[in-house]
């Protein structure tokens, strides 16, 4: 089961096959084009060879419908590849479903951690449900890693000091390799892992074999209030956190920002980077106080306070 080595990775996630069209287009399209300059220059070096009464290229004026013809017929197959491949990665990277399972992701050297909602910790495993869409927010600890799942055709940076997201939706049980697709040091090539993709009640007995632990929001919650945040929020000296999340914010300096998870960090960490309208500077950084497992914890908590739910879970 996905041990062995292929050189076309099975398609098991539900975009795996639009990835593989764009790909079989590209790959008809220089197939084609190679062949067919190929056979042209094998035919124009026989028919225009040197010979008795032949000795000399003539010079021969411009053509200018031959010219327009190919500049247009390459500048139309780029352009078809470029909406085709924009759509995709637009797909990809912008529309998580909304009801889609958020799996928080650290990649550091040279492992994966990942937190299910419910609290649930794994390394270098991911257990997944088929069948429905699994949203990733991932960080690095450390260098640049890249979180990559070849049978799900999905590849993201995962990059110290931000979040990035991708999402997939596994499409048929099994194990799937998951690799670190970005130079990270001398073990990269080891930090590899496996997403294993359950059916629906298979990963719903995984979930609850594995239950002797509290949702991250509730860590969450427990960190507010030990960091001292709660003295502070929803008072006078700083905004409430409720129904925050997803919202955009009124900023000091006039603009406006959407309170993503990544907006969330920043603000733990850069107070005064992105100050809310109406409160002063006064929040300490916690740079350096906080692991990037707490501080997931903290974006699971803010987001649970969301007033109206996003549906799914
Ligand atoms: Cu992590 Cu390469």
């Amino acid at each position: 089961m996905g041990s062995s080595f292929r050189i076309w990775p099975e398609q098991a996630s539900t975009i795996a096959g639009r990835v593989d069209g764009l790909y079989g287009f590209l790959i008809a399209v220089a197939v084609f084009f190679s062949g067919l300059i190929f056979l042209l220059v094998l035919y124009f070096a026989i028919k225009y060879r040197r010979r008795p009464g032949n000795m000399r290229a003539q010079q021969v004026g411009t053509h200018n419908w031959l010219e327009m013809t190919w500049i247009l017929i390459p500048l139309a197959l780029t352009m078809v590849v470029f909406v085709w491949g924009a759509r995709l990665y637009a797909m990809v990277m912008l529309s998580p479903p909304a009801n889609s399972l958020e799996v928080y992701a650290i990649g550091k050297q040279w492992m994966w951690k990942f937190q299910h909602p419910d609290g649930q910790r794994e390394i270098d495993e991911l257990h997944v449900p088929v069948g429905h869409p699994v949203k990733m927010t991932m960080t690095s600890q450390d260098a640049i890693h890249s979180f990559y799942v070849p049978a799900f055709r999905i590849k993201m940076d995962v990059v110290p000091g931000r979040y990035t997201t991708t999402w997939f939706e596994a499409s048929k049980p099994g194990v799937y390799h998951l690799f670190c697709a970005e130079y990270c040091g001398t073990n990269h090539a080891r930090m590899r892992g496996r997403v294993i993709a359950l059916a629906p009640t298979q990963y719903e007995e995984w979930l609850s074999s594995n239950r002797a632990v509290e949702p991250m929001a509730t860590t969450g919650a427990h960190l507010f209030q030990q960091m001292g945040c709660a003295l502070c929020h929803g008072t006078a000296l700083a905004p409430a956190l409720e129904g925050v999340f997803g919202s955009s914010v009124q900023l000091q300096n006039g603009a406006t920002v959407l309170a993503d998870e990544d907006y969330m960090r920043e603000s733990i960490l850069n107070p005064g980077a992105k100050l809310v309208a109406g409160y002063a500077p006064i929040m300490p950084t916690f740079q350096g106080q906080l692991s990037e497992e707490e501080l997931t914890q903290l974006v699971a908590y803010i987001k649970s306070l969301r007033q109206k739910p996003a549906g799914g879970r």
